[in-house]
């Protein structure tokens, strides 16, 4: 963990989400040299794209959505499947949620959670368990944007549905894409914010929270 520590760390600015000025975290920024590498270079050094380097429009959107309404998720166990950065997780855990637990297969993204935990002064428990299938009867479950790949999100997507029928409040941030099925969801809010990065732009004027039925 010491070493993917100091790879986050080498790899990113301090920065601050254009959609939750609450929160801060170690990201990849125009200046940053991950943001220019192509895939061959991440697959080179055997690790896994850098999904954790960006605070994806559609966790942004769940963060923004979580401050605004603390009631989702106090005094609420709370998991954040496909954590990366941690964005929900934190905006989660701080917002008056008792247990916040984030989740991400890759060792990188652990990494990148527990220093933006420590940026951000809140306690997560981490695990790189993969969730999907499992109910740990979690009160409220978010998961942003992890619906970029067909068979994965036909996969959460059914998880997910089959938690919302063992109780839990499930919640989705994600920017308009093609593979979210919508059936049994219901859209609760959409933001458009136009900024100046390249990197948010175009998705942070999509960026969407779907409470799953
Ligand atoms: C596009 S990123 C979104 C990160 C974050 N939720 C956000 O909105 O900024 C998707 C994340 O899901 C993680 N992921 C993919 N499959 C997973 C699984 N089965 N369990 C946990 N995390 C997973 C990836 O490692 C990646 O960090």
């Amino acid at each position: 963990m010491t070493s993917q520590k100091a790879f986050v760390r080498e790899n990113t600015a301090t920065v601050t989400p254009a959609l939750v000025p609450e929160i801060q975290l170690n990201l990849a920024n125009e200046t940053c040299p991950i943001w220019l590498q192509a895939p061959e270079y991440f697959s080179k050094l055997g690790i896994s794209e850098p999904f954790w380097a960006f605070a994806w429009a559609g966790g942004q959107a769940l963060a923004r959505y979580i401050f605004d309404n603390p009631e989702i998720v106090s005094e609420q166990t709370v998991l954040d499947f496909g954590s990366g950065s941690g964005i929900v997780a934190i905006a989660a855990a701080k917002s008056g949620a008792a247990h916040v637990i984030a989740s991400d297969i890759d060792e990188y993204a652990e990494a990148a959670i527990e220093i933006n935990a420590k940026i951000n002064k809140v306690d997560i428990e981490i695990t790189r368990e993969n969730l999907i299938g499992i109910d740990k009867n979690w009160t409220t479950v978010f998961a942003a944007d992890v619906h970029y790949e067909n068979n994965m999100s036909l996969m959460i997507t059914t998880w997910l549905k089959s938690l919302v029928g063992s109780g839990s409040k499930v919640f989705i941030g994600d920017p308009q894409r093609i593979f979210l099925p919508k059936n049994g969801l219901e859209r609760v809010i959409k933001y458009s914010k136009k900024t100046e990065s390249r990197l948010e732009d175009t998705d942070l004027q999509n960026a969407q929270v779907w409470r799953v039925l």
